[in-house]
């Protein structure tokens, strides 16, 4: 009995593996290319465009789809689009400056420098930041956008939207200078434009809707989740607070750290912030007022982002005006160096209280050490190399 299963099992292998292989030479004869012979040789020209599309659908690491995070659905088709777009010279008004001048991949889509050259050598107000944190790209929980529920983008969040950042970027008179009718025609002009924008929209027609749609279905991509960080919050129980396994015992020690006095702003998962915009004491009077200079409250003065801390190793120089070099700097700040500003965040004031004194955190070397390569664990290596979200040029 047993021997005629088998014997069966394997007459049926033998004939599955005939149709398989029959399958696999028609599979080549009937895939829907993703681009005609004449197109790609068009986009061949100038751009390295993997022959069948690559796919920009994200997969969430399982930590955050076990709190119930759903990920951005990407289009493909506008992704591919948003990639070019985003690493065009082309969309500042000189031809000297895309997006990836300052947002580059190997320092996790920000730069290396405390104030970046736009279009005209001018240098920007503030530091890049860099791109590649879930909870800035419309993650969702249980159908609430965190963007809904308050986090924004830029130093300041005066965008609220990947699409509202990118228009204001491009006519910014440092970083792009594009004037909005002249991206048309420009781009319009370009013959691989005009395949990829009716790839992604059905026509060739180049409006700014389109254009900032795109590189905003690209950044939402950009979902880092693969970090040491992210396999041990996979592989624990969860908890961001229980020691990982796979960590060393310094690198416990500076998460223990990091939970104790600095989770309460900069979340402990790295998936959401806890605190949106706050004022940690850089300076006792700014000269960027942040927040302030935008709404032209008092009590906004000083306040910035609470920046998302994932690959933060790479992405160095530190605050919005880069002040400091290091992670070792940043972390001497939050041990001795806060200032008494009038809006100082009371989670760095002692007692927790509105009337305390600025926090000194006095860490010892050991724990400044053991801050700084628990912040390591938090490089995603896999996603600065992911070839989706490289420069397409040739
Ligand atoms: C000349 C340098 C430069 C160029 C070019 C540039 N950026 Fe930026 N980007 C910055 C700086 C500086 C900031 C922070 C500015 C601020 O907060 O005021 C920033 C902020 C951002 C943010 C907000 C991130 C966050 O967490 O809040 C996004 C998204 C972004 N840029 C995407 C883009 C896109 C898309 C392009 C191309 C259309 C682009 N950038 C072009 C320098 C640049
Ligand atoms: C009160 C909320 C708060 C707490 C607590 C806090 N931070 Fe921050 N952190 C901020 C804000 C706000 C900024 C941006 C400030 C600026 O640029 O003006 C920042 C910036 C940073 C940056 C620079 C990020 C970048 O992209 O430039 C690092 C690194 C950092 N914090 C690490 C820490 C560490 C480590 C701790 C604990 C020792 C900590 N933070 C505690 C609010 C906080």
């Amino acid at each position: 009995m047993k021997n005629i299963n088998s014997r069966y099992a394997w007459f049926c292998l033998f004939f599955l593996s005939i149709f398989l292989m029959g399958c696999q030479e028609d599979k080549v004869v009937i895939t829907k290319a993703d681009y005609t012979d004449a197109e790609y040789e068009v986009l061949a020209r100038t751009l390295n465009l993997p022959r069948e599309r690559a796919d920009y659908s994200v997969t969430l690491p399982l930590h955050m789809a076990r709190q119930g995070a759903t990920a951005p659905a990407v289009s493909s088709a506008k992704a591919t689009l948003g990639a070019v777009l985003f690493y065009d010279t082309k969309l500042s008004a000189n031809n000297t400056v895309s997006c990836a001048s300052c947002h580059k991949q190997s320092l996790a889509f920000s730069d290396d420098v405390a104030l970046s050259k736009g279009f005209n050598g001018e240098l920007t107000k503030r530091n890049s930041l860099a791109l590649g944190s879930a909870p800035n790209f419309e993650v969702s929980y249980n159908g609430n956008s965190v963007s809904s529920q308050g986090a924004a983008f830029f130093w300041d969040e005066r965008a609220h939207t990947i699409q509202e950042q990118s228009i204001l970027t491009l006519q910014d008179d440092i970083e792009m200078g594009m004037d909005l009718d002249e991206l048309k025609n420009r781009l319009e002009s370009i013959p691989y434009y005009n395949i990829l924008f009716t790839k992604a929209y059905g026509s060739g027609a180049v409006t700014p809707d389109r254009v900032t749609e795109a590189l905003q279905e690209f950044i939402n991509g950009f979902i880092s989740g693969t970090s040491r960080f992210d396999e041990g919050l996979n592989r624990s129980t969860g908890d961001p607070f229980a020691n990982f396994a796979e960590f060393t015992a310094q690198e416990n020690l500076g998460k223990t750290l990091f939970n104790t006095n600095c989770s309460s702003c900069h979340g402990a998962d790295f998936t959401s912030v806890v605190e949106t915009v706050a004022n940690n004491g850089l300076d006792l009077e700014y000269t960027d007022q942040g927040i302030g200079a935008r709404t032209r409250l008092d009590f906004d003065n000083g306040k910035f982002k609470v920046p998302f801390l994932r690959n933060i190793a790479l992405t160095g120089p530190y605050m919005h005006d880069g002040r400091f070099a290091t992670l070792e700097e940043v972390i001497d700040h939050y041990s001795e160096g806060i200032q008494a500003h009038e809006n100082l965040d009371i989670r760095l004031k002692t007692n927790f209280q509105f009337h305390g004194e600025p926090l000194k955190m006095n860490f010892t070397e050991e724990e400044k050490a053991a801050l700084v390569a628990f912040l390591h664990t938090l490089t995603d290596y896999q996603f600065i190399q992911d070839e989706r979200f490289a420069d397409p040029f040739k």
